[in-house]
């Protein structure tokens, strides 16, 4: 075989290879080839706000503008929610009873609700500060349905859904750490809430939801129970 028909046969294993790739994971741009990971930009770490401010400005909101969010905003508000703050000793931005963080942060992206990201379900995976897509698609309308037809949710760009998993701390607390995992799922919430003001963006909260509804629309693994959903966006 030619020299220049080699690098063509090369060439053409490699298109083809490609396109079966894409063809089969259908991942969205900027993840990663068979992995289904999008790395998150490291967030920024300087606000123009006070904690003071943000305490007095936070409200429920319950109505968004469409407009979409960055992946760099997307990036600060999971690093705030629950990301890692002292990578030497795993710690996190929220405390957690015996730092055996029992919680998972899920994202359902709508259409266009992030730029650069496809519409889908994502998990956050703290240590490598990224996103995992589990589902494709816009779940927002189904998700507010599910939420007693809160349709005011489907608004926003992004859900953030946060689910726990009980035995992570009962294997040590016992019944008590079912109070410590809901005391925790409010830290987290509060840490969202009010990076979100800081920023100028808005959150809802919603804990009237039916569970397995939630859950399955979701995609999310059986043990992973959703506990508080936030609708976040531009408030209109
Ligand atoms: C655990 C919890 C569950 C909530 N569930 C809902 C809900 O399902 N729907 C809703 O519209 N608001 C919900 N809220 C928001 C409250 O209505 C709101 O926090 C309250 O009216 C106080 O207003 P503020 O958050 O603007 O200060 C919930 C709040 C909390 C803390």
């Amino acid at each position: 075989m030619r020299g220049d028909e080699g690098i063509f046969l090369k060439a053409c294993f490699l298109l083809g290879f490609a396109s079966i790739c894409f063809f089969f994971t259908g991942l969205p741009p900027g993840t990663k080839g068979g992995e289904k990971m999008t790395s998150l930009p490291r967030p920024e770490l300087k606000g123009s706000m006070s904690t003071e401010e943000a305490l007095t400005i936070r409200r429920t909101v319950r109505s968004f503008a469409p407009t979409a969010l960055t992946l760099s905003q997307l990036s600060k508000l999971l690093w705030a929610a629950y990301g890692i703050s002292d990578s030497r000793e795993g710690k996190r931005t929220a405390p957690s009873a015996g730092a055996l963080y029992p919680l998972d942060i899920y994202v359902a992206v709508g259409k266009g609700g992030v730029g650069g990201l496809e519409s889908g379900v994502y998990h956050y995976l703290p240590v490598r500060h990224a996103l995992e897509i589990i589902v494709s698609g816009d779940r927002r309308g189904e998700v507010a349905q599910a939420s007693l037809w809160q349709m005011w949710m489907a608004e926003a760009p992004i859900m953030v859904i946060i689910t726990a998993e009980y035995k992570r701390t009962t294997g040590k607390y016992r019944e008590r750490g079912i109070r410590y995992v809901h005391m925790e799922v409010g830290h987290a919430g509060e840490n969202l809430f009010l990076q979100c003001v800081s920023m100028g963006l808005g959150a809802g909260i919603v804990g009237a939801f039916n569970d397995d509804e939630v859950a399955e629309i979701l995609g999310v693994p059986p043990r992973h129970e959703p506990l508080l959903i936030m609708p976040v966006g531009h408030p209109r």
